[in-house]
C-alpha cells in the first residue's frame, strides 16, 4: 500500500483489505502461522481494527509475535469497554433508524406493529439507540427482562387511547429469542395489533458513514499512529468523554458493557 491506497476511502464503507472470522487464528499453528507472515514482510506494527474477537486475537497473537500493537474500536455492536462509542455503531442506528421512520408509514396507515430486528448479538446499544431516535414504542433488549403479558397490557392500553402504530425494536441477542420469536409470544398471549416481522441483519453493516463515524475513525486512527510512535503497545484507542485514551487489549472485552440506564427512563418515558 502507498499514500494512494487510502484515497477517498472516508466516505466508503466495508475493509479494502478484507476480513474474516478465521478459525485458524483460534489455533496455535494458525498464530505461529500469522507471526511467520508478519516476520517475513518485516512488519513491525499492526492497528487491529475490530471488537472482542478481534482484540482477543490480538492478546494471542502478541504470544508468538513480538510486534508492537495498538488497535481501533471497529464493531457496530458498541461493546467495547474502554471508548464510549465504536467505529461503525453510529452509521448502524443511523440505517436502522431511517428503515423504522419509512416502516412508520405503513403501520400509521394499516394500523399495525412492526418488530424490527437489529444486531447487537450480546449488547442491546443498537436497539436502545434506534428505538429513542426512531420513537419506538417497545424495545426488547438482553439487559434488560421481556415480560410478554406486561408489553401486551401496554398494548392494550396504547390501542385503547387511539394508538394506530406501534414499534417494537428487538435486539436479536434479546432473551425472547429474536423478533419472530417475540412476535409469535405477543401473539399467544393475546397482542391487540396485526403484526409485521422486520430483520435488518446485515444492512446494517454496510454503506457510507455518517460523519460522527468517520470524525471518530479519523480521530481514533491518527491517536493509534501517534501511540505506536510513541513505543505503546497491546493497547486500544478510545474516545472517553471526548479524551483519547488507550486501553489494554485484555481489558476492552473484560465484562459486558452496560447499556446507559439513563437513557432507557428517557424511552420510558417518552413511550408511555
Ligand atoms: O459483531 C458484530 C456483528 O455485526 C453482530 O452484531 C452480529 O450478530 C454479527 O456481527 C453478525 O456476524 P456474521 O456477519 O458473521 O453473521
Amino acid at each position: 500500500m502507498r499514500l494512494r491506497s487510502v484515497s477517498n476511502l472516508i466516505s466508503r464503507g466495508g475493509t479494502i483489505l478484507g476480513t474474516s472470522r478465521s478459525a485458524e487464528m483460534r489455533t496455535e499453528a494458525g498464530l505461529k502461522k500469522a507471526a511467520g507472515i508478519l516476520q517475513k514482510h518485516r512488519i513491525d506494527a499492526l492497528i487491529p481494527i475490530g471488537g472482542d474477537g478481534t482484540f482477543h486475537g490480538a492478546v494471542e497473537l502478541s504470544k508468538y509475535w513480538n510486534g508492537q500493537m495498538v488497535g481501533c474500536p471497529g464493531t457496530i455492536d458498541n461493546d467495547l469497554l474502554g471508548t464510549d462509542y465504536t467505529i461503525g455503531f453510529a452509521t448502524a442506528v443511523h440505517t436502522a433508524v431511517d428503515a423504522l421512520d419509512k416502516l412508520r408509514d405503513t403501520a400509521e396507515s394499516h394500523e399495525r406493529m412492526f418488530l424490527v430486528e437489529v444486531m447487537g448479538r450480546h449488547s442491546g446499544y443498537i436497539a436502545l439507540y434506534t428505538a429513542l431516535a426512531g420513537g419506538a414504542e417497545v424495545i426488547a433488549i438482553p439487559e434488560t427482562h421481556t415480560d410478554v403479558p406486561a408489553i401486551v397490557e401496554r398494548l392494550k392500553s396504547l390501542k385503547a387511547r387511539g394508538k394506530r402504530s406501534i414499534m417494537v425494536v428487538v435486539a436479536e441477542g434479546d432473551e425472547s429469542g429474536g423478533a419472530i420469536n417475540l412476535d409469535a409470544g405477543l401473539k399467544e398471549a393475546g397482542c391487540p395489533f396485526e403484526t409485521r416481522v422486520i430483520l435488518l441483519g446485515h444492512l446494517q453493516r454496510g454503506g457510507s458513514p455518517v460523519p460522527e463515524d468517520r470524525i471518530l475513525a479519523s480521530r481514533l486512527g491518527d491517536f493509534a499512529v501517534t501511540a505506536l510512535d510513541r513505543g505503546a503497545r497491546g493497547v486500544m484507542a478510545g474516545d472517553v468523554r471526548g479524551e483519547l485514551v488507550l486501553t489494554p487489549f485484555e481489558q476492552t472485552f473484560a465484562h459486558h458493557k452496560a447499556v446507559p440506564e439513563n437513557l432507557l427512563e428517557v424511552l420510558r418515558t417518552m413511550a408511555s
